[in-house]
C-alpha cells in the first residue's frame, strides 16, 4: 500500500468484525508507529494498549463513571476551545449532522444518539484499545507531536487491514481513568484509538467526511510556473 492509498482510505471506523489482534501484532505496529518524529526527540507519549478482559474492564469502569458524570468528569484540558467559531463549530455539527443521517437516527431521538455516543466507551467494540497517556507537565508542542504519532499509527493500521478511530472523548473521564490505569502523579490520558478489522458492510463506516479546499485554507506565493 502506498502512502496515498493509506491517507485516502482511512477513515474514523465505527464498527469492528469480532476478530482478535494478536499482542504480537499491536507490539510490531507500536515499534513501526515509533518512528514518528518529535521535536527534540522527546518521544512525549506513553501507550496503554489493552485488549481482551482488560479493555472489557475499562469499558464497564467508563459506563459506571459516566452515568455518574454524563456530561463527563472535570478537566483542566476541555475537549474543545470555548466558544467554538466559525467555520469550525459549522464543520463540527455537520459531521455529526451527517453521522446521525448515516445511522438513520433522528435529531429528536435524544435516547438512541445517546445509545450511540455510548458506543465511544466499549471502543466500538473494536479488539484493541488504545490509550495515548502525556505528562501534564507537557506543552502544547508535545499535544501537537503525539497527534503526528496517531496519525503514524492510524496510516500504519491501514496498511495492515486495519481501521481505527481515535477518540478524544475518553477525554471526558480522565480521573477514573487515571485511577483504573494506575498513572503517575503527573500523567493523563490525552485520547483514546480503537483499532481492528473494520465491518465494511456497517453503516456507519460509509460516512465520508468533508474537507476544506485548499484554496479555502491555503495560500500561495513566490512560484515560478
Ligand atoms: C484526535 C482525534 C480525536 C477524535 N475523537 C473522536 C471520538 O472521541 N469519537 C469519535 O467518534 N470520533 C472521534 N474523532 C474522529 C473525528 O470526528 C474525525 O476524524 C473527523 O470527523 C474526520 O473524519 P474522518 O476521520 O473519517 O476522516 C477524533 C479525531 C481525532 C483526530
Amino acid at each position: 500500500m502506498d502512502v496515498i492509498q493509506a491517507v485516502n482510505q482511512r477513515i474514523s471506523t465505527r464498527a469492528y468484525l469480532d476478530k482478535p489482534i494478536t499482542e504480537a501484532e499491536a507490539r510490531d505496529w507500536l515499534a513501526t508507529g515509533q518512528r514518528s518524529p518529535s521535536g527534540g526527540n522527546l518521544q512525549p507519549w506513553r501507550v496503554i494498549a489493552l485488549a481482551g478482559d482488560a479493555k472489557t474492564a475499562v469499558a464497564d469502569m467508563a459506563m459506571k463513571a459516566l452515568m455518574a458524570n454524563p456530561t463527563g468528569e472535570p478537566t483542566d484540558y476541555p475537549i474543545y476551545p470555548e466558544n467554538l467559531w466559525n467555520p469550525h463549530e459549522e464543520r463540527r455539527q455537520t459531521i455529526g449532522r451527517q453521522m446521525f443521517e448515516t445511522l438513520g437516527i433522528p435529531k429528536e431521538d435524544k435516547g438512541a444518539r445517546m445509545a450511540w455516543f455510548a458506543n465511544n466507551f466499549r471502543f466500538f467494540d473494536a479488539p484493541l484499545a488504545v490509550f495515548i497517556i502525556l505528562d501534564k507537565r507537557m506543552g502544547h508542542g508535545q499535544w501537537a507531536h503525539s497527534g503526528m504519532f496517531l496519525q503514524t499509527l492510524a496510516l500504519l493500521a491501514e496498511e495492515r487491514g486495519w481501521a481505527s478511530c481515535m477518540q478524544e472523548c475518553w477525554g471526558m473521564l480522565r480521573p477514573s481513568l487515571k485511577a483504573h490505569l494506575q498513572l503517575g502523579e503527573s500523567e493523563m490520558v490525552w485520547c483514546g484509538m480503537a483499532v481492528g478489522y473494520p465491518d465494511k458492510d456497517a453503516a456507519v463506516n460509509t460516512l465520508r467526511s468533508e474537507r476544506a479546499t485548499v484554496d479555502e485554507f491555503a495560500s500561495f506565493a513566490g512560484f515560478q510556473d
